[in-house]
């Protein structure tokens, strides 16, 4: 039984006079879908769906002065006391739904030095005076206020990860030369003070606390760290000084900087972290504060178990595991785990975060949009059929299959995946396989007809007869032409897909033809393997198309491991002898072509990442024929990314 398994998780605790049910929360997670700063219905439905399981929901960053820093465009606002009614139905939604309501209270802005990338602050930046220092503490006071007459059983202070009041604590970027700012003691005083102020504010017994970063890395673009804004040692220092101040708990989590990009991926780690990479900071921040420590970042339900049993901290947070399923806590309480849809670790949820939609999820096309993808029962059931067993198709079968139609799905290939199955086998990828696992049980549990080793053909559709016909049917790979001339004459040329499934060998020295998100990630798993690796590309940057803030990590890891990246390449001529190359980006003297332009890339091996093309050959085939409705989702409309996938299979299955 899932209760005894995970016994400490589901146990009650108790933050100040706050009592919780378990142990578990969901962090503090930005959506972006707050028009006008207001609690809109689809942010009501977002909490409503993760308040169900967890002890304590902690509404993402609310901004306390959208003049001074503008925060997300549609970021949640706490600067008016106009949204005082909206908040009081979130949090009245929340406890509703099970879980003690907590809002956390940020300011939107962040300081910019040279070089950086400036960001949404509304106004140019200058050195803040004691005075501006003050004029920001009332405006936490302020909110505080409203937050506690909205209804909030508790309050958070923001001071992690990425913005203004964060930086106060870092010696990189604190510069002040006031008494905010200079020695170890100086760099805490903002956060105290802001603590000390609110606390006045909402009273002694009002459950408040601050979060925190145990560290805060500063990067030098290649993944290196070039220095520490914030060390654990700070903290160990901080942390009491902040529960002095007048916090009831310490809550973690971590910075780095260079680029949006490292701030990301340390905020949230990756499968490249490893499960739980901080625990044991968060341990040692536990030892020198008498109060409770909540942490997150890439725990796993064991992992937190095992720590809390260990003594490591006393909440654990599941952020993108419950964007990723928001049922995640109600399933471990049922014991069931394996119906658990896996967050990936991709960090799309990041990178989508800014988008005018609102934040998006690879795996979940119904976050943010809850209302919209609702599964109901269908009122007359049908009889689907669906064509081919990747992400799109098995996604549109399950839905089908829960709202009550007949679906039989048919994979040509023995194995269901799709194209899940070669996207796992690169360096740090292999959570995708815990996608497909879900999946194919879904389809088990829903109990959805799978014909695996069977191709759907028009003839059968013919001979079915269905109500609906769904093309999930993929993709076929691109071998370039033209493009690069003399490519079919050398005998040493194999696909990337093929490399990846273990089906041809190469070798050691290996050029890839295409540098996008296939190429590079062929390029580390060859790399890894201690091919000498070589990656060509048209286009004017490797891998563009992919999550521009993963790429950069990618990229850099590729010339960690000595992979040689070549983009802007023009293809003159490949034979025996090597592929001729002429590189067209960077190049901006005579003296360069002469030296550099021209190349000649000698390979005992030639890998074929060049894209794909949508497979619409079924699609041709019944088109023009009469018969049943049919609807392509996918890959097989245009090649693009699982999130696009699973939110086409879904979508298409609910219109039926
Ligand atoms: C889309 C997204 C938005 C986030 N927004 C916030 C935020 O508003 N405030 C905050 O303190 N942390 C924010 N975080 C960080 C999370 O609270 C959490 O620390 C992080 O996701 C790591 O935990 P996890 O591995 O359980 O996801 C955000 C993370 C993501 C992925
Ligand atoms: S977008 Fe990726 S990282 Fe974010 S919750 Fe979904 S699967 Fe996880």
């Amino acid at each position: 039984m899932s209760k005894q398994k995970y016994e400490r998780l589901f146990s009650p605790g108790r933050i100040g006079k706050l009592e919780l049910k378990n142990r578990m929360y969901y962090p503090p997670m930005g959506t972006n879908i707050c028009v006008g700063g207001e609690v809109t219905d689809r942010f009501l439905a977002y909490h409503e769906a993760r308040a169900k399981g967890v002890g304590l929901d902690i509404v993402e960053n609310a901004n306390i002065d959208t003049a001074g820093g503008a925060g997300l465009p549609f970021g949640l606002n706490i600067d008016d006391d106009k949204y005082i009614p909206g908040l009081k139905k979130l949090a009245n939604v929340i406890r509703k739904s099970g879980a003690k309501a907590c809002l956390q209270i940020y300011h939107g802005s962040i300081w910019v030095k040279p070089g950086q990338r400036p960001v949404y602050g509304a106004e140019l930046p200058r050195e803040l005076s004691v005075d501006d220092v003050q004029f920001i503490i009332q405006r936490f006071v302020e909110a505080a206020r409203r937050a506690k007459a909205a209804g909030f059983d508790a309050i958070e202070i923001h001071g992690a990860n990425i913005n203004g009041q964060t930086q106060f604590r870092s010696r990189v970027w604190n510069t002040l030369k006031n008494k905010y700012g200079g020695s170890l003691e100086n760099r805490a005083r903002f956060m105290c003070d802001t603590l000390k102020a609110v606390r006045k504010e909402v009273g002694k017994n009002f459950p408040l606390w601050c979060r925190t970063s145990i560290y805060e890395i500063f990067y030098v673009g290649d993944g290196k760290i070039a220095e520490y804004g914030v060390t654990l040692q700070d903290t160990l220092v901080h942390a009491p000084m902040f529960v002095e101040a007048g916090a009831d708990a310490i809550h973690l989590s971590q910075g780095g900087f260079y680029d949006y990009a490292w701030q990301y991926y340390t905020m949230c780690p990756v499968e490249a972290h490893g499960i739980a990479p901080n625990i044991n900071m968060v341990e040692q921040v536990k030892k020198v504060v008498n109060v409770p420590v909540l942490a997150a970042a890439r725990i796993k339900p064991e992992a937190g178990e095992q720590a809390l049993k260990a003594g490591k901290l006393d909440f654990v947070g599941f952020g993108r595991p419950m964007e990723a399923d928001p049922d995640f806590v109600v399933k471990l309480a049922a014991g069931r785990e394996k119906e658990i849809r896996p967050c990936i670790h991709c960090n799309n949820c990041i990178e989508t975060l800014a988008w005018a939609d609102g934040v998006a999820c690879t795996v979940n096309p119904a976050i943010g949009r809850e209302k919209e993808f609702e599964i109901k029962k269908a009122s007359k059931p049908k009889k689907v059929v669906i064509a081919g067993g990747g992400p799109a198709g098995m996604e549109a079968a399950r839905v089908a299959a829960l709202r009550g139609h007949q679906v039989t799905l048919y994979e040509k290939s023995k194995k269901l995946g799709g194209q899940l199955i070669q996207a796992a086998v690169p360096p740090h990828k292999s959570e995708i396989n815990n996608l497909i696992d879900y999946q194919v049980n879904q389809l088990k549990k829903n109990k959805v007809k799978v014909e695996l080793g069977k191709e759907l053909t028009a003839a059968e559709v013919k001979k079915i007869k269905p109500d609906v016909v769904i093309l999930a049917t993929g993709v076929k790979p691109i071998v370039p032409g033209e493009e690069v001339p003399g490519l079919d004459t050398l005998s040493n040329v194999v696909m990337a897909e093929d490399v990846l499934m273990g089906k041809k060998k190469v070798g050691d020295r290996v050029c890839i033809i295409g540098g996008d998100l296939v190429g590079c990630e062929v390029a580390e798993f060859l790399a890894d393997k201690g091919n000498q690796v070589s990656v060509l590309r048209r286009s004017r940057f490797m891998a563009d198309k992919m999550n521009p803030d993963m790429r950069m990590i990618l990229v850099d890891r590729l010339k960690q491991k000595g992979v040689r990246l070549v983009p802007g390449v023009l293809y003159q001529a490949a034979a025996d002898t090597g592929v001729r190359i002429h590189v067209r980006g960077g190049i901006t003297s005579m003296a360069e072509i002469a030296a550099d332009a021209m190349k000649n890339i000698i390979a005992d091996t030639y890998v074929i990442a060049a894209g794909a093309t949508s497979n619409t050959d079924l699609a041709e085939a019944l088109q023009g024929k009469g018969g049943p409705k049919v609807v392509s989702v996918g890959d097989c409309v245009e090649p693009r990314r699982i999130l696009e996938a699973m939110r086409e299979g879904w979508k298409a299955a609910l219109e039926i």
